[in-house]
């Protein structure tokens, strides 16, 4: 007889989450908050933001293991000359951990999303505080 528990363990976190839909839903929420607040809004000014959508949605559903390439730059590359400060990339997580959470993402995907996050900070910041 089949676990329903092992079943939901051996769905990729892409699957747990609603797949990509569910994962354009929480980047359009993201990107809303990121062009909302003042500090972060100016950053953005020069940016195609379809196009960085588009990578952002490739980027997460790839992190969580959904047959989906990331197509963008480099982070480093994509990042590099934006003078990214570490409290600009803090209020970045704050934002996605935020929108992941009211989307209901499980805590073990936040988890190792979040690893993913602090892994990347080097590429991104470029700007000591
Ligand atoms: C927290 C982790 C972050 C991740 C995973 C991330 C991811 C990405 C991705 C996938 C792209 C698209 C690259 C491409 O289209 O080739 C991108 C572009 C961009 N990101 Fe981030 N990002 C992060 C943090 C930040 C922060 C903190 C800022 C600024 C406060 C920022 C500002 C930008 C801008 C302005 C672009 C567009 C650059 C351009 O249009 O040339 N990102 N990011």
């Amino acid at each position: 007889m089949t676990d329903v528990d092992t079943v939901q363990d051996e769905q990729s976190p892409y699957a747990r989450v609603g797949g990509g839909a569910a994962v354009r839903v929480v980047v359009d929420r993201f990107y809303e908050r990121v062009m909302a607040d003042p500090t972060l809004a100016p950053y953005f000014t020069d940016s195609d933001l379809t196009n960085l959508k588009r990578h952002q949605v490739q980027l997460i559903s790839h992190l969580l293991g959904g047959p989906v390439s990331y197509e963008g730059r480099e982070l480093r590359d994509a990042h590099a000359g934006l003078d990214i400060t570490p409290e600009a990339y803090g209020r970045v997580v704050e934002h996605l951990v935020g929108v992941l959470v009211e989307a209901g993402v499980p805590d073990d995907i936040l988890a190792s999303l979040g690893e993913t996050l602090t892994a990347v900070q080097p590429d991104i910041v470029s700007q000591q505080s």
